[in-house]
Order: C-alpha cells, then sequence, then structure tokens
C-alpha cells in the first residue's frame, strides 16, 4: 500500500521549491536527545540555569560543562536515514532548503547544500566581549575558555531569550514564502519566532506536509500529516515518489 494519497504525490513530485522545517526530532535518531516529549532533556534539566546569557554569566563553569557533554553527543554522531533522505531530495528538484532549529550541523554533513541554522551552531564559539569567532575545537578542561582579550568564550547557539540571528531569519522566511511544499520534521512547534516559518509558508500556498511521532502545534496547519521516525516515514516518501518520476 502506497504512503502517499494522489494529491500529495501530485504536490511533491510537480514542486518546484521544496523547504524542509526541522527540530530535535530529525536528530533523535542520530541519539541526540530531543528537548520535550517523553525523553526530553527539559524534563530533567532546567533551561534557565543552562540555556541562558545569564546563567552563563553566574556560572561559566556549568554551562560549559553541559556544552562539552552535548558537543561530545554531537561528534559521536552520524546523520541519520532522514538528513540523508533530506539530502537526497536534491538530486530530483531543483531548489530544497533547509530550515532548521538544530545545532548539530547534521544536515550539512548529511550533505544538504543550503541550510539556515535558526539557533547557531553548537562546533562554532564566540567571545561575549569582542565577539572574535573561534570555529576550530574548544578545549574544555575544567576551565571556562578565554578570549585573547580576557572575555569569556561561549558556543554559538541561541539561549532562551535572546535575538535569532536575523539574515538566517530573513533568509529561512524567504525561502518559506516561496515553497511549493513545506515539510515540518521532528518539531514539537512551540519555540518562537522559529515556529512563525511555518506560517510564513501556510499564508504564501505551499503544501504542508509534516512528520512527526505525534500530533503537534502545527498539525492543524498541516495538509497532511504522517505519524512515526521520520527516518522510516522520509525514506518510504522518497521512494515512492523515485517509483513515480521513473515509471513517467
Ligand atoms: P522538541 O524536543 O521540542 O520536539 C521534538 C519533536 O520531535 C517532538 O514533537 C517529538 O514528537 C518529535 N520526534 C521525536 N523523535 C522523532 C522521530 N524519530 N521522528 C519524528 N519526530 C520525532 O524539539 P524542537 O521542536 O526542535 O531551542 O525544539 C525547539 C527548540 O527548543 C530547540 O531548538 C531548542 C529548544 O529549547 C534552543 O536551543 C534555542
Ligand atoms: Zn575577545
Amino acid at each position: 500500500m502506497s504512503l502517499l494519497d494522489d494529491k500529495t504525490l501530485k504536490k511533491i513530485s510537480s514542486a518546484k521549491s521544496v523547504v524542509f522545517f526541522t527540530g530535535a526530532g530529525v536528530s533523535a535518531e542520530s541519539g541526540i536527545p530531543t528537548f520535550r516529549g517523553k525523553e526530553g532533556i527539559w524534563n530533567k534539566l532546567k533551561p534557565e540555569e543552562l540555556a541562558n546569557f545569564d546563567a552563563f554569566l553566574n556560572n561559566p563553569q556549568m554551562v560549559w560543562e553541559w556544552y562539552k557533554h552535548r558537543k561530545e553527543i554531537v561528534h559521536n554522531s552520524q546523520p541519520n536515514p532522514a538528513h540523508k533522505t533530506i539530502s537526497d531530495f536534491q538530486l530530483f528538484f531543483p531548489e530544497v532548503k533547509v530550515i532548521t532549529q538544530n545545532i548539530d550541523n547534521l544536515h550539512r554533513r548529511a550533505g544538504s547544500k543550503i541550510v539556515f541554522e535558526l539557533h547557531g551552531n553548537i562546533e562554532r564559539n564566540y567571545c561575549v566581549k569582542c565577539k572574535t569567532f573561534y570555529n576550530d575545537e574548544i578545549i574544555f578542561n575544567y576551565e571556562v575558555p578565554k578570549c585573547k582579550c580576557g572575555g569569556l568564550i561561549r558556543p554559538d547557539v541561541v539561549w532562551f531569550g535572546e535575538y535569532l540571528p536575523q539574515d538566517e531569519f530573513d533568509r529561512a522566511e524567504e525561502a518559506a514564502k516561496n515553497s511549493d511544499v513545506f515539510f515540518i520534521v521532528g518539531t514539537s512547534a512551540v519555540v518562537y519566532p522559529a515556529a512563525s516559518i511555518i506560517f510564513v509558508a501556510k499564508e504564501n500556498g505551499a503544501y504542508i506536509i509534516e512528520i512527526n511521532l505525534e500530533r503537534t502545534e502545527a498539525s492543524s496547519v498541516a495538509d497532511k500529516s504522517f505519524f512515526g521516525e521520520a527516518g522510516k516515514i522520509l525514506p518510504l516518501i522518497f521512494q515512492e515518489l523515485k517509483d513515480h518520476f521513473f515509471t513517467l
């Protein structure tokens, strides 16, 4: 039995611009824990103590210990079939863009060429004082890394209460506006302003397809929802698309 109904197959196969809006769920099958839901890290840890600039100034040691742990998880993980399938879409569609809330770099490592990172990237760091970037590996060995200027170095990720990188957000909004098909993959869609991108796509007439384990805040705007693991559903969708293209 096929997964895609006629309308969905037609919408995807005739799309020129395909956008994937992704969240922590797309990396769950790579072994990176999500924030919310049953196994979510915000069930155990408090974001206001770890993902917040004041918390960093008050206790940079603790925040760095946590980021050291997260950097290690990310370094030891590999893109999974969801990331790979998203990258494979580039083989069939002239324009494929990824808008991600993830900071793990796995979309790029899977081969996606155009990736807008709304919440930064854990592999980069910068000085809070002079804003110098440190893109090479930062060694944290129980001593908070410091810049040449003496300022504290922090990971280049967006914390609660901080602005999103404006250029990435603008380009993401533009991509959403121009998309024909807009996939929402593995996000609870509760964190703003990132989640507002979904409504930009909707208002501009994109066909919205959601892939998640369960219903989310975005389900009511989705034209089509698939409930299951992204690493299983996306390859199935892609296989049906290929079968369709190859029998034309
Ligand atoms: P969440 O942890 O809020 O949501 C993860 C979503 O992925 C949930 O809806 C799960 O049901 C779904 N999910 C889990 N495993 C899945 C799988 N294998 N396949 C498909 N779906 C799956 O993560 P985000 O929505 O990304 O912000 O969270 C948004 C932001 O909140 C994050 O970027 C982070 C966090 O605080 C910052 O760090 C600024
Ligand atoms: Zn500095």
